[in-house]
């Protein structure tokens, strides 16, 4: 078991990348919070990791809202009396071009894939801080390093996600915190799945590995940055997109 006696936070846990690494986390041991605005599908997540003999927890939380995101890290700490990982997880798209983007598009995509970081890293790195430990993950995404048309809002936030990462690496390393970011390239979700036919196949043959990534393929490389085997590692992307981008 790999994170025994470890407490998690996964924000977008509900489904998705995040419920695979909520799943993961928690079948080496860890308790999950599960922090998500989706109150049916976190449940059901919740349901799935205690029926495997795991310990979780459903916590409501809007991440765009600092009280929520204070109180998200209260309630872990009351339940499983500490916190030592936080992901960052939870995200949206509101995919136009920029000749076209409305200002509400790009604040929302901003302000939940950036902002929410923020708030929830600022509600958690006290406690990590004060415990002198603490792994922080931040699942940013191969365009906030490339760009991708269309993705102006999106892209920009991962880019700014990256930075973060570096800047809370460096804030906190003497106190035991490490903050890192996996960049995942096309997963297999809800969000890629709303892509037309020939615009995935067209993407796959992009990827050096031919496939697009699964949920699954995430959650590992979440689970390896959140561990002790990486205590060496910070401030670092991690790329997980088959290939796509090196
Ligand atoms: P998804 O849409 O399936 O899941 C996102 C989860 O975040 C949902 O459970 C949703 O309810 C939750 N969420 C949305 N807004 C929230 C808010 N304000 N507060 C709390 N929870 C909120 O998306 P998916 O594909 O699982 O993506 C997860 C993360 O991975 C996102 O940050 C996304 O940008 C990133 N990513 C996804 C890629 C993909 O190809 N699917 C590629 C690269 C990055």
């Amino acid at each position: 078991m790999l994170l025994k006696e470890r407490v998690a936070i996964v924000t977008g846990g509900s489904q998705g990348i995040g419920r695979a690494i909520s799943l993961r986390l928690a079948s080496e041991g860890a308790r999950v919070t599960i922090a998500d605005v989706n109150e049916d599908a976190g449940g059901q997540t919740t349901q799935q990791i205690k029926s495997a003999g795991g310990e979780a927890i459903f916590i409501k939380v809007d991440v765009t809202e600092p009280g929520d995101t204070d109180r998200m890290v209260q309630q872990t700490v009351d339940t499983f009396g500490s916190l030592h990982i936080l992901v960052n997880n939870a995200g949206i798209t509101r995919d136009r071009l920029i000749l076209r983007m409305t200002d509400e598009d790009w604040q929302r995509v901003l302000d939940v894939n950036l902002k929410g970081a923020f708030n929830c890293i600022r509600s958690a790195v006290r406690v990590m801080a004060r415990a002198r430990y603490g792994r922080i993950v931040n699942i940013a995404s191969i365009v906030g390093i490339t760009g991708n048309p269309g993705q102006a809002n999106y892209s920009a936030s991962k880019g700014g996600l990256i930075a973060l990462t570096k800047t809370v690496a460096r804030e906190f390393a003497s106190r035991g915190v490490t903050c890192n970011a996996i960049a995942p390239g096309f997963i297999d979700t809800a969000m890629t799945r709303a892509m037309p036919e020939k615009a995935r196949e067209e993407l796959i043959k992009r990827i050096p590995l031919e496939r697009l990534g699964t949920p699954e393929d995430v959650a590992e490389g979440v689970l390896f940055l959140a561990s002790d085997r990486a205590s060496y590692i910070t401030g670092e992307v991690l790329n997980i997109n088959g290939g796509m981008f090196m």
